[in-house]
């Protein structure tokens, strides 16, 4: 079921909090939703599952317009952060509730008691819970709760799957795991699937598409990739990227580009004016006598590679370099750049400057 957003606004009193958004969601894909904390990941997806009303705009699931009904009128399945689970019942009870005010479609009649069975069976093999049917929450690990709530968000076969930071209360290994194991049911039940995330790893390691957020607005929707190599903005360069990209003030006169502290950087362009040069980590590449001079500040193993940190000028960079090179502090090194992962934004607007390197 694709999910379209038109013109969405939602605002608290004079507080926008979401702004205008015009956002497709694709039918049958795993969208991470994601941005900082309070840039209205929550609030957009409460009022696509109809728990918050919408101040301006349309929502539409298909052809169908949901913007006016009720959360049990969308089919939709939640899961939240805290995954609250029923205490006193047991597992399969948690998972059949949604159905047990419910008719069975096939019958019109309210669903028996094997009918139950099976239903729950079949979710629980989905999600590798049946050995823990008979048990109550409380006996059950974070991991094997939060599969209980997808588990009972997936028994009626929602239309949309809307999960809200459902991994942020898991250890970091547990997160690991549960996140493959959303995108390998998301894959078997082919559910169209919003997956709120602040964390850009989790987003771009899981997800069809990201959908990034900030202060209420859209800023891109793509690929992680593309959105990785290609983004529209200061603000989505540096969002995503671990360790994150650099940034320094630059003038571009007669194809070279100078800091603001009159260091030429190795990155020819046919931009003439005042940017910001953003430049990703791995662009760094050890050169001959035309690279820039640095000295470096400091060196951080990471095992596979290491980080390089040194300044140009006031700015703080962070490069990434091969594992076999060893790096001493206060050693200089000449650096060249590729060009094709370095940036140039608009240093008021920032926006990104599309007629930027002469060379990519
Ligand atoms: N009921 C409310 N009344 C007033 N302001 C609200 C209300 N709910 C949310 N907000 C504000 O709207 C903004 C967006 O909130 P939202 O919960 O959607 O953020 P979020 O992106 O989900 O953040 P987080 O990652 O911290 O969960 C925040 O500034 C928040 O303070
Ligand atoms: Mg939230």
């Amino acid at each position: 079921m694709e999910i379209r957003l038109q013109g969405l606004v939602k605002k608290f009193d004079d507080f926008t909090a979401v702004d205008h958004l015009n956002i497709t969601f694709e039918d049958g894909e795993l969208t991470g939703l994601l941005g900082p904390s309070g840039c209205g990941k929550s609030t957009t997806l409460y009022m696509i599952s109809g728990l918050e009303n919408v101040t301006d705009g349309h929502i539409y699931f298909g052809d169908r317009d949901v913007t006016g009904l009720s959360p049990n009128e969308r089919n939709i399945g939640l899961v939240f952060q805290n995954y609250a689970l029923y205490p006193h019942m047991t597992v399969a009870d948690n998972i059949a509730f949604p159905l047990t005010n419910m008719k069975n479609p096939q019958t019109g009649k309210k669903y028996s008691k094997n009918e139950l069975r099976e239903k729950v069976s079949e979710v629980a093999q989905l999600v590798q819970v049946e050995e823990l049917l008979k048990r109550k929450p409380g006996q059950l690990s974070g991991g094997q709760q939060q599969r209980v709530a997808i588990a009972r968000a997936l028994i009626k076969q929602p239309d949309v799957l809307l999960l809200d930071e459902p991994l942020s209360n898991l250890d970091a290994r547990l997160r690991l795991e549960m996140r493959r194991e959303i995108r390998r049911i998301q894959r078997e039940t082919r559910v169209t699937t919003i997956f709120v995330t602040h964390d850009q790893e989790e987003a771009m390691s899981i997800t069809d598409r990201i959908v990034l957020l900030n202060g209420g607005k859209l800023q891109q929707a793509d690929t992680a990739q593309k959105m990785y190599m290609d983004p529209c903005n200061y603000f989505v360069a540096s969002f995503l990227g671990n360790p994150p990209i650099s940034f320094i003030r630059v003038l571009c006169r007669n194809g070279r580009a100078v800091s603001e502290d009159g260091v030429e950087l190795p990155y020819p362009t046919d931009y003439e004016g005042e940017a910001i040069l953003g430049i990703r980590p791995e662009a760094w590449c050890e050169g001959t006598d035309q690279g820039v001079k640095v000295r470096v500040d400091s060196v951080e193993s990471r095992g596979q590679d290491q980080m390089v940190r040194f300044h140009i000028g006031k700015a703080q960079i962070t490069a990434l370099a091969d594992a076999v090179r060893e790096f001493k502090i206060g050693e200089e090194v000449s650096f060249l750049l590729r060009t094709d992962r370095c940036y140039l934004f608009d240093p008021a607007a920032r926006n990104r400057i599309r007629t930027g390197s002469t060379a990519v």
